[in-house]
């Protein structure tokens, strides 16, 4: 459902941030990405989802090739970028009818979506806010229903739970398992390892733009006997740089 081919990412820079990666997320699988500062994960997402086209490799997406058929691929998912300061000049209702509006989200099914996502997220009281006036947390909270509202079968989060204090935390965790659970498909980055291990089927491990792990919790512990995942994630990525 989610499928990566062999994507590289050269910058303009020369920057080689991505090589050849590969992998496929199917319908009712949960994947976590995880992977140091500077590994790739965002670079992989955005190739992903189409805002960043790649050097070499592709992505295909509910079978939709996300550089030849664009505008279907990208119907079919959900984006939560790594940055939620966007368009902070709107209201949240502004916001999120204007996404509703790129995705032709019908006036009755996107007043419903809003409605319930909004008290689930306990966001209903500030949508005639202005999104400059929002916390961090709130701003994430709002990406988080926008990405959501027209209601596609892949997830693409980067980063998602950033921010987003442990009432709204639960909430998107949960949703996430009910998504996958209906048959769809999540993929999100993560620094948190907890995270990963409450919620994922399987997780990738990239470091220097390269996947250097995955398989699922159990896999990963049976190749690396008596260490917790925050050990095999050190032993695999290495420390950062700066410590080395
Ligand atoms: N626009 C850009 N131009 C040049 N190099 C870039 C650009 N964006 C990212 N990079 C480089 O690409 C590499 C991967 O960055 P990326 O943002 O994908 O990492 P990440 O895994 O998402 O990190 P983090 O955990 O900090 O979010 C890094 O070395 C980064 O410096
Ligand atoms: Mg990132």
């Amino acid at each position: 459902m989610i499928e990566a081919r062999s994507l590289t990412m050269i910058y303009g820079n020369g920057k080689k941030a991505t090589d050849d990666i590969s992998f496929n997320i199917k319908a009712g699988e949960i994947v976590g990405f995880a992977g140091p500062n500077g590994a790739g994960k965002t670079t992989v997402i955005k190739m992903l989802a189409g805002i960043l086209k790649p050097t070499s490799g592709t992505a295909v997406i509910n079978g939709f090739d996300i550089n030849k058929d664009p505008v279907k691929a990208k119907m079919s998912f959900a984006y939560i970028a790594d940055n939620p300061d966007i368009l902070i000049q709107l209201t949240g209702l502004e916001y999120l009818n204007f996404i509703a509006d790129m995705y032709e989200v019908k006036e009755e099914v996107r007043k419903e979506k809003i409605k319930t996502l909004s008290e689930r997220f306990g966001m209903s009281d500030v949508l005639n806010t202005q999104m400059r006036e929002y916390s961090h947390g709130m701003r994430q909270k709002l990406m988080v229903i926008s990405a959501l509202i027209h209601d596609p079968p892949a997830w693409i989060l980067d980063e998602p739970m950033t921010g987003l204090d442990p009432s709204a935390a639960f909430e998107l965790k949960q949703m996430m398992r009910e998504h996958a659970k209906e048959g769809n498909a999540v993929l999100f980055s993560t620094h948190v390892l907890e995270v990963a291990e409450q919620l994922c089927d399987r997780i990738i491990i990239i470091n220097n733009g390269k996947v250097v792990s995955e398989g699922t919790l159990e896999y990963l512990k049976l190749t690396n006997p008596g260490m917790t995942l925050e050990e095999i994630f050190v032993k695999l990525t290495g420390k950062p740089e700066n410590e080395a």
